[in-house]
């Protein structure tokens, strides 16, 4: 009995590295996120569509449109899902085509999104359901989006048609992604809809409505669930970063790295274990709030990891100092894969409880020239972590196929299957078959060949 018990163990939980190969986890998910506005195409109703079309706030000038025109193709883009060996598709829901009008909900969206999960199912895919990736229905946005009182009673309905139209059986739920970068951007920087340029406690309101907005979901999927004899599973996608001093000898730099990570990773996750929402900067901001419900609503930790940051002060305020020695993405963005370590390392120390899904990693390659050694190195940093303990479930590769980036438009391209948006055909990357490798395999050559790199 023993015996077993110990094989089991070992078959199950350990993970064992030969010569250099790195094994997986059994069930270890192999997954791809994408987001409803960046793919479908359409999205007509959202706060985003108007916004995009105004001038300067998109690069060159280009809006959405058909995206990927997802909406159209869903069957083919889960094909191409199926023919790289994905066990779980991250993908968002759209509101403002569910709700487009306050009270008034679209039957054409949702059958369609009902279809959607159906053929995921088909092909053995399980569906991860984000609520909200950074766009509002034209009608929340109106009324004052997360600021608006109304909205956490709101965003509940809505969770309800979703999970009771669409997906009474899906498992895995995100309601909100990546937080702070959704409300730093539209409430600070002014860079995302509503464009509002703050100082740093203004980020407050919304944060406190979207903490309300995620209980008040989180509740609400448990308990139709519960109504109906099915488990879920729901949490937040937080966008996580080591931050350092930029230099060891500046105690400025020091308090810049300690209340950036204070604030920036943890403030959020912490709020949704203890229920008490703390955002304080020196000099600037003290918030320390009890919100009621919000105690124990992450079932577990959603991480969403790019880079890190070196942070400095200076006359001019804080500023993020690259690190010199490390590849830059073509967004400029530090190419860190040590830091996943660290940060999941973090996560596990402060929740040892939890277990961690990687809802998001992935790098703006257009020509593909990094991507393979990207994914090599990062999956090698998560199963260094998981061979220290920390309990990590699965991981979803942002993204997919290149996708409508934000305020990148275009430009940006960080899929595994590179678009052609004039016939909007999809074309496998070699960084595309080598995660179909990885992910059939469950396992991880390492290093890669110069001629692969
Ligand atoms: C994340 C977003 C995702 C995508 C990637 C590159 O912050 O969640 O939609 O834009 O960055």
């Amino acid at each position: 009995m023993r015996m077993s018990l110990f094989l089991f163990g070992l078959l199950t939980f350990s993970f064992s590295s030969f010569s250099d190969t790195i094994q997986f986890p059994k069930n270890f998910r192999w997954c791809v996120a994408t987001a409803a506005h960046q793919v479908e195409g359409g999205n007509k109703d959202s706060d985003w569509w108007v916004w995009e079309k105004e001038n300067g706030h998109i690069k060159n000038g280009e809006p959405s449109n058909l995206a990927c025109d997802h909406w159209n193709k869903v069957d083919e883009d889960v094909a191409l899902m199926k023919g790289i060996h994905v066990t779980d598709y991250r993908m968002s829901v759209e509101w403002a085509k569910i709700e487009p009008k306050q009270g008034v909900y679209d039957k054409e969206a949702i059958a369609h999104y009902k279809h959607e999960i159906q053929a995921l199912k088909a092909a053995g895919i399980r569906p991860i359901i984000t609520l909200h990736h950074f766009t509002f229905p034209q009608w929340v946005a109106k009324l004052g989006g997360w600021e608006w009182p109304d909205l956490p009673k709101s965003f509940a309905d809505y969770t309800t048609i979703v999970y009771t139209e669409i997906a009474p059986d899906v498992k895995d739920w995100v309601t909100v992604n990546e937080p702070g970068v959704s409300i730093l951007n539209g409430y600070v920087l002014g860079i995302f809809p509503p464009t509002l340029k703050r100082a740093y406690s203004g980020m407050i309101p919304p944060m406190i409505g979207m903490l309300k907005a995620h209980a008040a979901s989180y509740h609400r999927l448990h308990d139709l669930a519960q109504k109906s004899g099915h488990e879920v599973r729901v949490g937040i996608a937080h966008h996580l970063r080591p931050m350092d001093p930029a230099n060891w000898w500046n105690p400025l730099d020091h308090i810049a790295a300690t209340v950036g990570d204070k604030i920036w990773n943890w403030a959020i996750p912490d709020a949704l274990e203890t229920g008490r929402f703390v955002f304080k900067v020196p000099f600037a901001v003290r918030t320390d709030e009890v919100i009621e419900g919000l105690k124990g609503t992450q079932d577990y930790m959603g991480v969403n990891y790019y880079s890190g940051d070196q942070l400095h002060i200076g006359f001019s305020g804080i500023s993020q100092v690259p690190r010199e020695e490390l590849k830059k993405n073509e967004l400029g963005w530090d190419i860190y894969p040590e830091g996943f370590y660290r940060i999941l390392k973090q996560v596990h120390e402060r929740y040892p409880k939890q277990s961690i899904l990687i809802t998001e990693n992935g790098v703006a390659d257009r020509e593909d020239k990094m991507r393979s050694q990207f994914l090599v190195d990062h999956l090698s940093q998560i199963a260094r972590a998981i061979k220290d303990g920390v309990p990590v479930e699965g991981y979803c590769h942002w993204t997919l196929m290149d996708n409508y980036e934000w305020i990148e438009g275009t430009t940006a391209r960080f899929g595994l299957f590179e678009m052609d948006y004039k016939t909007m055909k999809r074309l496998p990357r070699a960084s595309a078959k080598l995660f179909s490798s990885i992910a059939e395999k469950n396992e991880l050559a390492e290093p890669l060949t110069k001629e692969t790199r």
